[in-house]
C-alpha cells in the first residue's frame, strides 16, 4: 500500500467536486462528502470518457457533465448500468493534506500449462 499527497485539504473543501492528477497522469475526481469526508474516484466516465471531476454532486451522486450518468462516489456503482462501476480509492487526511491510498498490485498466479506443470489454458478459460 502506498499513499500519495493530492494537495491541501482546503483546496478539496472549496467545492463539492475537484480534480486531482497522480504523478502517473491518472486523473481523479475528489468528492467532498458530508461530515468533511472525501471520496476519491477515477476521473474518467466509463460511458464515453467524460471528465467526472467537472461533474456535479447531486443528492449524493457524482453526475457526469457529458450525458448525466450518476455514480455513487462511495461505491462507484451507477444505476445506469448494473455491470459498470468506477474505481474508488481510499482517502487519508494527514497534516492538512489529502492523500490517496493506492493498494498493492494483486498477484495473480500464472497458468502452469505453459511450464509443463498442467494443462494448457484454453481460450475463454476464466
Ligand atoms: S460520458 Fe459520462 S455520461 Fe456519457
Amino acid at each position: 500500500m502506498a499513499t500519495t499527497a493530492l494537495g491541501p485539504l482546503e483546496r478539496f473543501r472549496a467545492q463539492p467536486v475537484s480534480e486531482a492528477t497522480l504523478p502517473t497522469g491518472l486523473t481523479l475526481a475528489v468528492v467532498h462528502l458530508p461530515g468533511d469526508r472525501f471520496a476519491i474516484v477515477a476521473g474518467t466516465c466509463p460511458h464515453a470518457a467524460g471528465p467526472l471531476a467537472q461533474g456535479d454532486l447531486i443528492d449524493g451522486m457524482l453526475v457526469c457533465p457529458v450525458h448525466g450518468w450518476a455514480f455513487d462516489p462511495t461505491t462507484g456503482a451507477t444505476p445506469m448500468h448494473p455491470y459498470v462501476r468506477i474505481a474508488c480509492f481510499e482517502s487519508l487526511v494527514q497534516d492538512g493534506q489529502l492523500f490517496i491510498v493506492i493498494p498493492d498490485p494483486v498477484s495473480v498466479p500464472l497458468p502452469c500449462g505453459e511450464h509443463g506443470q498442467g494443462p494448457p489454458v484454453q481460450a475463454g478459460h476464466p
